[in-house]
């Protein structure tokens, strides 16, 4: 059958709308675009352009897959974080623009003096919240822990993919446990969602993001209590932490890092004004 590019994406864009998704005309151009190694404008600067077979197939499945709710990064492979480019996968969460936030906080510390040669982040999945910094912070080092030996391989891959693997190690891990190192830096983003409310998350996170990149516990702060109660010994004096935590965690984050004596505790909003990210001090 003879589509063109214009066709080709209206139809596809309706098949999305009807799967319940939001953004559907955008998807279904990234997903066309990707296939065709182009960028979006193609549609705009040859909306006639006929699509050939092999692409019409290729389209039809990857319409498929995004209508039975797969994450469009799963199917494109990628995603885009802090303007890099991260492999991505049913292995690893799926990168989000409000951990963007924990980024800009560490960089901030560091104008304002805070010492960032070492990094350590626990639960590193992708790799995409060190190896930003470590994209930033040219003099330091790092290195990512992981419980999933699949995430590690994936970070590994992004680490070379970005010629950052000089100065990024990954390790599979229960968190603190086999680090001797001291980090003047250790950055978090854990599993932060209560058990209870997993069956109410949308089907792209339920169904393919993996359960243990999600579930914290009853409340959700199983892996802050952890986290908080070991690291101080692999933390060197005046080191910081930042997590990035829930809607509605900062609170009781803070409360945590208070109790176990973290002192300058401060929270950081993200760009809907809600506040993503706790930082403190050793
Ligand atoms: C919310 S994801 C964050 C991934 C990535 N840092 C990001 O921000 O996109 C949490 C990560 O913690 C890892 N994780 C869960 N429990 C862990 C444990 N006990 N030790 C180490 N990593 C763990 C998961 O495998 C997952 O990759």
């Amino acid at each position: 059958m003879v589509q063109t590019l214009q066709k080709a994406v209206s139809e596809a864009a309706l098949i999305l709308s009807e799967a319940g998704i939001d953004g559907a005309r955008r998807d279904a151009s990234l997903l066309l675009a990707n296939i065709l190694d182009a960028d979006t404008s193609i549609f705009h600067l040859e909306p006639e352009r006929v699509l050939n077979d092999t692409h019409h197939v290729m389209f039809q499945l990857a319409i498929e897959r995004r209508a039975s709710r797969e994450p469009i990064s799963h199917i494109l492979g990628h995603r885009e974080f802090w303007s890099l480019n991260f492999l991505v996968g049913p292995q690893v969460l799926d990168p989000r623009p409000d951990s963007e936030t924990l980024i800009e906080t560490a960089l901030s510390a560091q104008k304002s003096g805070q010492e960032i040669t070492s990094i350590l982040d626990l639960g590193t999945g992708s790799g995409c919240l060190l190896l930003s910094l470590l994209s930033e912070v040219e003099t330091a080092r790092g290195l990512g822990v992981d419980q999933s030996l699949a995430a590690i391989e994936i970070a590994e891959q992004n680490a070379k993919r970005l010629s950052l693997d000089d100065r990024a190690t990954f390790l599979q891990g229960n968190w603190c446990d086999s680090i001797e190192d001291k980090f003047d830096l250790v950055i978090s983003n854990p599993p932060y969602i209560p058990i209870d409310d997993i069956e109410s998350l949308q089907p792209e996170v339920k169904n393919f993001e993996p359960l243990a990149a999600l579930v914290g516990g009853a409340d959700g702060l199983d892996c802050y209590r952890e986290i908080i109660s070991r690291v101080k010994p692999i933390m060197k004096p005046n080191g910081m932490i930042i997590f990035e935590v829930g809607a509605g965690q900062a609170q009781e984050v803070s409360e945590l890092l208070e109790k176990a004596d973290f002192s300058v505790i401060s929270c950081h909003k993200d760009l809907a004004s809600i506040e993503r990210c706790i930082s403190a001090y050793f």
